[in-house]
Protein backbone atom coordinates (compact mmCIF):
# COMPACT_ATOMS: atom_id res chain seq x y z
CA UNK A 1 0.00 0.00 0.00
CA UNK A 2 1.18 3.05 -0.82
CA UNK A 3 1.15 5.92 1.70
CA UNK A 4 -0.56 9.05 0.69
CA UNK A 5 -0.67 12.49 2.60
CA UNK A 6 -3.10 15.19 1.65
CA UNK A 7 -2.94 18.46 2.96
CA UNK A 8 -5.41 21.36 1.23
CA UNK A 9 -3.75 21.24 -2.43
CA UNK A 10 -1.34 19.42 -1.48
CA UNK A 11 -1.06 15.72 -1.87
CA UNK A 12 2.00 13.38 -1.47
CA UNK A 13 2.62 9.38 -2.54
CA UNK A 14 5.66 7.46 -1.52
CA UNK A 15 6.86 4.79 -3.55
CA UNK A 16 10.01 4.21 -1.28
CA UNK A 17 10.09 2.36 1.69
CA UNK A 18 11.54 -0.91 2.20
CA UNK A 19 12.02 -0.86 -1.46
CA UNK A 20 14.38 2.14 -1.11
CA UNK A 21 16.47 0.16 1.51
CA UNK A 22 16.34 -2.32 -0.92
CA UNK A 23 17.64 -0.62 -3.78
CA UNK A 24 20.37 1.13 -1.24
CA UNK A 25 21.40 -2.50 0.09
CA UNK A 26 21.71 -3.80 -3.56
CA UNK A 27 23.61 -0.97 -4.68
CA UNK A 28 26.18 -1.33 -1.92
CA UNK A 29 26.56 -5.48 -2.34
CA UNK A 30 27.40 -4.59 -5.91
CA UNK A 31 29.05 -1.63 -5.76
CA UNK A 32 31.35 -2.30 -2.59
CA UNK A 33 32.28 -6.37 -3.89
CA UNK A 34 33.78 -5.09 -7.57
CA UNK A 35 37.30 -4.80 -7.95
CA UNK A 36 36.96 -0.78 -8.75
CA UNK A 37 34.43 -0.10 -6.01
CA UNK A 38 31.49 2.19 -6.50
CA UNK A 39 28.08 3.92 -5.08
CA UNK A 40 25.59 5.57 -7.44
CA UNK A 41 24.84 9.35 -6.31
CA UNK A 42 21.46 9.15 -5.67
CA UNK A 43 22.58 7.77 -2.03
CA UNK A 44 23.98 11.37 -1.19
CA UNK A 45 20.64 12.76 -0.41
CA UNK A 46 19.37 11.90 2.89
CA UNK A 47 17.62 15.02 4.78
CA UNK A 48 21.51 16.51 5.66
CA UNK A 49 22.58 15.17 2.13
CA UNK A 50 20.04 17.61 0.57
CA UNK A 51 20.91 20.38 2.65
CA UNK A 52 24.67 19.64 1.82
CA UNK A 53 23.31 20.25 -2.20
CA UNK A 54 21.22 23.55 -1.20
CA UNK A 55 24.48 24.67 0.47
CA UNK A 56 26.96 23.87 -3.00
CA UNK A 57 24.69 25.67 -4.50
CA UNK A 58 25.28 28.82 -3.40
CA UNK A 59 29.15 28.41 -3.14
CA UNK A 60 31.49 30.87 -4.94
CA UNK A 61 32.42 27.89 -7.18
CA UNK A 62 29.50 26.28 -7.85
CA UNK A 63 28.55 27.61 -10.98
CA UNK A 64 25.89 25.76 -12.71
CA UNK A 65 23.32 26.82 -10.23
CA UNK A 66 23.58 30.21 -10.92
CA UNK A 67 24.18 29.71 -14.71
CA UNK A 68 21.09 27.19 -14.86
CA UNK A 69 19.07 29.83 -12.68
CA UNK A 70 19.52 32.75 -15.09
CA UNK A 71 18.65 30.94 -18.32
CA UNK A 72 15.49 30.15 -17.01
CA UNK A 73 14.98 33.92 -15.55
CA UNK A 74 15.54 35.43 -18.90
CA UNK A 75 13.69 32.70 -20.69
CA UNK A 76 10.88 30.82 -18.52
CA UNK A 77 7.93 33.55 -20.35
CA UNK A 78 9.29 32.48 -23.55
CA UNK A 79 9.49 28.43 -22.54
CA UNK A 80 5.98 28.44 -21.38
CA UNK A 81 4.47 30.39 -24.40
CA UNK A 82 5.91 28.29 -26.63
CA UNK A 83 4.78 24.97 -25.16
CA UNK A 84 1.41 26.42 -23.68
CA UNK A 85 2.08 24.30 -20.63
CA UNK A 86 0.19 24.53 -17.26
CA UNK A 87 1.67 21.47 -15.57
CA UNK A 88 5.21 21.11 -14.26
CA UNK A 89 6.97 17.21 -13.69
CA UNK A 90 9.98 17.68 -11.86
CA UNK A 91 12.31 14.60 -11.74
CA UNK A 92 15.59 15.32 -9.19
CA UNK A 93 13.23 18.08 -7.79
CA UNK A 94 15.16 18.83 -4.31
CA UNK A 95 13.98 22.45 -2.98
CA UNK A 96 12.30 23.35 -6.06
CA UNK A 97 14.32 26.37 -6.77
CA UNK A 98 13.83 26.38 -10.28
CA UNK A 99 10.76 25.21 -10.79
CA UNK A 100 9.63 28.12 -9.01
CA UNK A 101 10.87 30.54 -12.18
CA UNK A 102 8.57 27.83 -13.91
CA UNK A 103 5.79 28.06 -12.15
CA UNK A 104 5.68 31.67 -11.83
CA UNK A 105 5.86 32.21 -15.78
CA UNK A 106 2.92 29.80 -16.17
CA UNK A 107 1.50 31.79 -13.58
CA UNK A 108 2.07 35.06 -15.64
CA UNK A 109 0.61 33.20 -18.53
CA UNK A 110 -2.65 32.34 -16.80
CA UNK A 111 -1.77 28.84 -17.51
CA UNK A 112 -0.85 27.16 -14.04
CA UNK A 113 -2.38 24.13 -12.56
CA UNK A 114 0.12 21.74 -11.35
CA UNK A 115 3.17 20.40 -10.06
CA UNK A 116 4.59 17.18 -10.10
CA UNK A 117 8.00 17.10 -8.15
CA UNK A 118 9.34 13.46 -8.08
CA UNK A 119 12.80 12.79 -5.81
CA UNK A 120 14.21 10.54 -3.69
CA UNK A 121 14.43 12.73 -0.82
CA UNK A 122 11.19 12.77 1.24
CA UNK A 123 11.96 16.00 3.58
CA UNK A 124 13.17 18.50 0.62
CA UNK A 125 9.84 17.24 -1.14
CA UNK A 126 7.58 18.24 1.60
CA UNK A 127 8.74 21.54 2.48
CA UNK A 128 8.96 22.20 -1.59
CA UNK A 129 5.46 21.79 -1.61
CA UNK A 130 4.65 23.67 1.67
CA UNK A 131 6.12 26.54 0.17
CA UNK A 132 4.77 27.07 -3.70
CA UNK A 133 1.20 26.24 -2.67
CA UNK A 134 1.75 29.19 -0.47
CA UNK A 135 3.52 31.39 -2.79
CA UNK A 136 0.79 30.31 -5.50
CA UNK A 137 -2.87 30.26 -5.25
CA UNK A 138 -4.09 28.34 -8.28
CA UNK A 139 -1.26 25.95 -7.85
CA UNK A 140 -1.89 21.83 -7.29
CA UNK A 141 1.09 19.91 -6.16
CA UNK A 142 1.18 15.64 -6.17
CA UNK A 143 4.07 14.99 -5.44
CA UNK A 144 6.19 11.44 -5.80
CA UNK A 145 8.76 10.23 -3.47
CA UNK A 146 10.53 7.58 -5.52
CA UNK A 147 13.60 6.90 -7.75
CA UNK A 148 13.09 8.17 -11.10
CA UNK A 149 14.93 5.03 -12.40
CA UNK A 150 11.99 2.83 -10.70
CA UNK A 151 9.26 4.74 -10.34
CA UNK A 152 8.36 6.88 -13.82
CA UNK A 153 5.50 4.44 -13.96
CA UNK A 154 3.90 6.42 -10.74
CA UNK A 155 3.59 9.61 -12.50
CA UNK A 156 0.31 10.62 -12.28
CA UNK A 157 -1.45 11.16 -16.28
CA UNK A 158 -1.59 14.71 -17.21
CA UNK A 159 -4.02 16.82 -15.41
CA UNK A 160 -6.92 18.02 -17.56
CA UNK A 161 -6.61 15.54 -19.88
CA UNK A 162 -10.24 15.13 -21.92
CA UNK A 163 -11.54 18.25 -21.20
CA UNK A 164 -14.02 19.32 -23.56
CA UNK A 165 -12.79 22.78 -23.62
CA UNK A 166 -9.08 21.30 -25.16
CA UNK A 167 -7.63 23.28 -21.77
CA UNK A 168 -4.87 21.46 -20.12
CA UNK A 169 -3.06 18.85 -21.17
CA UNK A 170 0.11 20.27 -22.06
CA UNK A 171 2.93 19.71 -19.57
CA UNK A 172 7.09 20.17 -19.01
CA UNK A 173 8.96 17.32 -17.73
CA UNK A 174 12.34 18.90 -16.09
CA UNK A 175 15.16 17.17 -15.48
CA UNK A 176 17.59 19.90 -14.42
CA UNK A 177 20.78 20.78 -12.32
CA UNK A 178 22.63 18.39 -14.76
CA UNK A 179 21.30 15.52 -12.79
CA UNK A 180 21.40 14.13 -16.32
CA UNK A 181 25.02 13.86 -16.10
CA UNK A 182 25.40 11.55 -13.23
CA UNK A 183 24.54 8.91 -15.72
CA UNK A 184 26.70 6.78 -17.78
CA UNK A 185 26.27 6.80 -21.59
CA UNK A 186 24.42 3.77 -21.96
CA UNK A 187 22.06 4.47 -18.78
CA UNK A 188 21.64 8.03 -19.70
CA UNK A 189 20.42 7.30 -23.03
CA UNK A 190 18.11 4.61 -21.48
CA UNK A 191 16.87 7.07 -18.45
CA UNK A 192 16.08 9.93 -21.44
CA UNK A 193 13.95 6.99 -23.47
CA UNK A 194 11.82 6.27 -20.66
CA UNK A 195 11.08 9.97 -19.88
CA UNK A 196 10.31 10.65 -23.19
CA UNK A 197 7.46 7.60 -22.85
CA UNK A 198 5.86 10.20 -20.69
CA UNK A 199 5.85 13.01 -23.29
CA UNK A 200 2.43 13.43 -25.19
CA UNK A 201 2.29 14.95 -28.26
CA UNK A 202 2.47 18.36 -27.01
CA UNK A 203 4.56 17.71 -24.09
CA UNK A 204 8.09 18.77 -24.28
CA UNK A 205 11.97 17.81 -21.80
CA UNK A 206 13.42 20.30 -20.48
CA UNK A 207 16.81 18.87 -20.02
CA UNK A 208 19.57 20.92 -18.02
CA UNK A 209 23.11 19.86 -18.91
CA UNK A 210 26.32 21.63 -18.21
CA UNK A 211 28.82 22.35 -20.70
CA UNK A 212 32.74 21.34 -21.01
CA UNK A 213 34.66 24.35 -20.26
CA UNK A 214 38.17 24.82 -18.68
CA UNK A 215 38.93 21.70 -16.49
CA UNK A 216 40.46 24.03 -13.40
CA UNK A 217 36.82 26.06 -13.36
CA UNK A 218 34.57 22.79 -13.84
CA UNK A 219 37.41 21.08 -10.83
CA UNK A 220 36.58 24.10 -8.32
CA UNK A 221 32.98 23.75 -8.27
CA UNK A 222 33.58 19.84 -7.39
CA UNK A 223 36.37 20.94 -4.61
CA UNK A 224 35.35 24.04 -3.02
CA UNK A 225 37.73 26.00 -0.36
CA UNK A 226 34.61 25.89 2.33
CA UNK A 227 35.13 21.58 2.35
CA UNK A 228 31.33 21.46 2.03
CA UNK A 229 31.17 18.93 -1.16
CA UNK A 230 33.71 17.27 0.25
CA UNK A 231 31.03 17.03 3.81
CA UNK A 232 28.40 16.26 1.07
CA UNK A 233 30.74 13.14 -0.47
CA UNK A 234 31.17 11.46 2.54
CA UNK A 235 27.70 11.67 3.50
CA UNK A 236 27.18 8.79 1.61
CA UNK A 237 29.08 6.67 4.23
CA UNK A 238 26.81 8.45 7.04
CA UNK A 239 23.92 6.82 4.64
CA UNK A 240 25.13 3.45 4.70
CA UNK A 241 26.46 3.57 8.27
CA UNK A 242 22.68 4.26 9.38
CA UNK A 243 20.78 2.65 6.71
CA UNK A 244 22.48 -0.58 6.71
CA UNK A 245 24.48 -1.17 10.31
CA UNK A 246 27.66 -0.42 8.49
CA UNK A 247 31.13 1.24 10.39
CA UNK A 248 32.75 3.34 8.15
CA UNK A 249 34.71 6.11 9.53
CA UNK A 250 33.93 8.82 7.13
CA UNK A 251 36.76 10.69 8.12
CA UNK A 252 39.37 8.52 7.13
CA UNK A 253 38.24 9.12 3.91
CA UNK A 254 39.69 11.78 1.60
CA UNK A 255 37.28 13.78 -1.03
CA UNK A 256 38.34 13.60 -4.80
CA UNK A 257 37.25 15.74 -7.58
CA UNK A 258 38.83 15.55 -11.18
CA UNK A 259 38.27 16.28 -14.71
CA UNK A 260 38.51 13.36 -16.70
CA UNK A 261 39.33 14.67 -20.17
CA UNK A 262 38.80 11.55 -22.28
CA UNK A 263 35.16 11.03 -21.15
CA UNK A 264 34.33 14.79 -20.87
CA UNK A 265 33.13 14.04 -17.01
CA UNK A 266 33.72 15.16 -13.18
CA UNK A 267 34.70 12.25 -10.64
CA UNK A 268 34.08 12.04 -7.08
CA UNK A 269 35.72 9.94 -5.19
CA UNK A 270 36.38 8.90 -1.37
CA UNK A 271 39.66 7.73 -0.87
CA UNK A 272 40.79 5.39 2.25
CA UNK A 273 43.56 7.21 3.92
CA UNK A 274 44.85 4.40 5.30
CA UNK A 275 43.96 0.70 5.42
CA UNK A 276 40.77 -0.50 6.62
CA UNK A 277 37.74 -3.34 6.77
CA UNK A 278 34.59 -1.72 6.90
CA UNK A 279 31.60 -3.99 8.09
CA UNK A 280 27.79 -3.89 6.75
CA UNK A 281 26.24 -5.65 9.46
CA UNK A 282 23.12 -5.69 7.92
CA UNK A 283 24.34 -7.90 4.68
CA UNK A 284 26.50 -9.43 6.94
CA UNK A 285 29.66 -7.80 4.66
CA UNK A 286 32.99 -7.66 5.33
CA UNK A 287 34.87 -5.17 2.86
CA UNK A 288 38.53 -4.22 2.61
CA UNK A 289 39.85 -1.14 1.66
CA UNK A 290 44.26 -0.83 0.61
CA UNK A 291 45.47 2.50 1.82
CA UNK A 292 44.74 4.93 -1.16
CA UNK A 293 41.99 2.65 -2.53
CA UNK A 294 38.87 4.78 -3.57
CA UNK A 295 35.50 4.95 -3.94
CA UNK A 296 33.56 6.43 -7.07
CA UNK A 297 30.95 8.01 -5.54
CA UNK A 298 29.74 10.47 -8.44
CA UNK A 299 30.36 11.36 -12.56
CA UNK A 300 28.65 14.30 -13.76
CA UNK A 301 29.45 14.20 -17.47
CA UNK A 302 29.73 17.52 -19.06
CA UNK A 303 27.93 18.06 -22.56
CA UNK A 304 28.56 19.91 -25.77
CA UNK A 305 25.44 20.48 -28.37
CA UNK A 306 26.00 18.02 -30.27
CA UNK A 307 26.51 15.14 -27.78
CA UNK A 308 23.02 16.25 -26.31
CA UNK A 309 21.30 16.31 -30.07
CA UNK A 310 22.83 12.57 -30.36
CA UNK A 311 21.87 11.64 -26.66
CA UNK A 312 18.13 12.93 -27.93
CA UNK A 313 18.55 11.17 -30.99
CA UNK A 314 19.32 7.86 -29.69
CA UNK A 315 16.06 8.06 -26.99
CA UNK A 316 13.77 8.52 -29.73
CA UNK A 317 13.99 12.65 -28.80
CA UNK A 318 14.59 15.64 -30.97
CA UNK A 319 15.89 18.74 -29.96
CA UNK A 320 13.09 21.67 -29.87
CA UNK A 321 15.30 24.90 -28.52
CA UNK A 322 18.56 25.12 -27.11
CA UNK A 323 18.77 27.84 -24.75
CA UNK A 324 22.38 28.89 -23.27
CA UNK A 325 23.88 31.49 -20.57
CA UNK A 326 25.91 34.45 -22.59
CA UNK A 327 28.95 32.61 -21.16
CA UNK A 328 28.20 28.73 -22.64
CA UNK A 329 28.57 27.72 -19.14
CA UNK A 330 25.19 26.06 -18.48
CA UNK A 331 22.46 24.68 -21.56
CA UNK A 332 18.55 23.65 -21.34
CA UNK A 333 17.61 22.25 -23.93
CA UNK A 334 13.50 21.91 -25.06
CA UNK A 335 12.59 18.16 -26.65
CA UNK A 336 9.71 16.59 -27.90
CA UNK A 337 9.16 13.09 -29.06
CA UNK A 338 10.68 12.64 -32.40
C1 LIG B 1 21.85 17.58 -8.25
S1 LIG B 1 20.37 17.67 -7.33
C2 LIG B 1 19.43 18.78 -8.34
C3 LIG B 1 18.26 19.40 -7.60
C4 LIG B 1 17.47 20.42 -8.39
N1 LIG B 1 16.74 19.80 -9.49
C5 LIG B 1 18.37 21.48 -8.93
O1 LIG B 1 18.47 21.59 -10.15
O2 LIG B 1 18.96 22.22 -8.15
C6 LIG B 1 19.69 16.14 -7.66
C7 LIG B 1 18.32 15.91 -7.04
O3 LIG B 1 17.81 14.73 -7.62
C8 LIG B 1 17.40 13.84 -6.60
N2 LIG B 1 17.71 12.51 -7.13
C9 LIG B 1 18.93 12.00 -7.43
N3 LIG B 1 18.81 10.76 -7.95
C10 LIG B 1 17.47 10.50 -7.97
C11 LIG B 1 16.70 9.39 -8.40
N4 LIG B 1 17.27 8.31 -8.92
N5 LIG B 1 15.36 9.46 -8.28
C12 LIG B 1 14.76 10.57 -7.76
N6 LIG B 1 15.43 11.65 -7.33
C13 LIG B 1 16.77 11.62 -7.44
C14 LIG B 1 18.18 14.20 -5.36
O4 LIG B 1 17.48 13.86 -4.18
C15 LIG B 1 18.33 15.71 -5.54
O5 LIG B 1 17.25 16.41 -4.96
Amino acid sequence: MTPVTRTGDIRIESFLSDTDERSLANDVLDGLTRPFKEIPPKHFYDARGSELFERICELPEYYPTRAERAILLARADSIVRRTGAGELVELGSGSAEKARILLGAMSRAGTLRRYVPLDVSESALEAAAQELVEEFDELEVHGVVGDFERHLGHVPAPDGVGRVDGVGGARIIALLGGTIGNFLPGTRRRLLREIGRLLGPRDRLLLGTDLVKNPAVIEAAYDDAEGVTAEFNRNVLHVINRELGADFSPEAFEHIAFFDRRHEWIEMRLRSQRPCTVLVGDLGLRVDFAAGEELRTEISAKFTRPRVEEDFHAAGLELDTWYTDPDELFALSLAARA
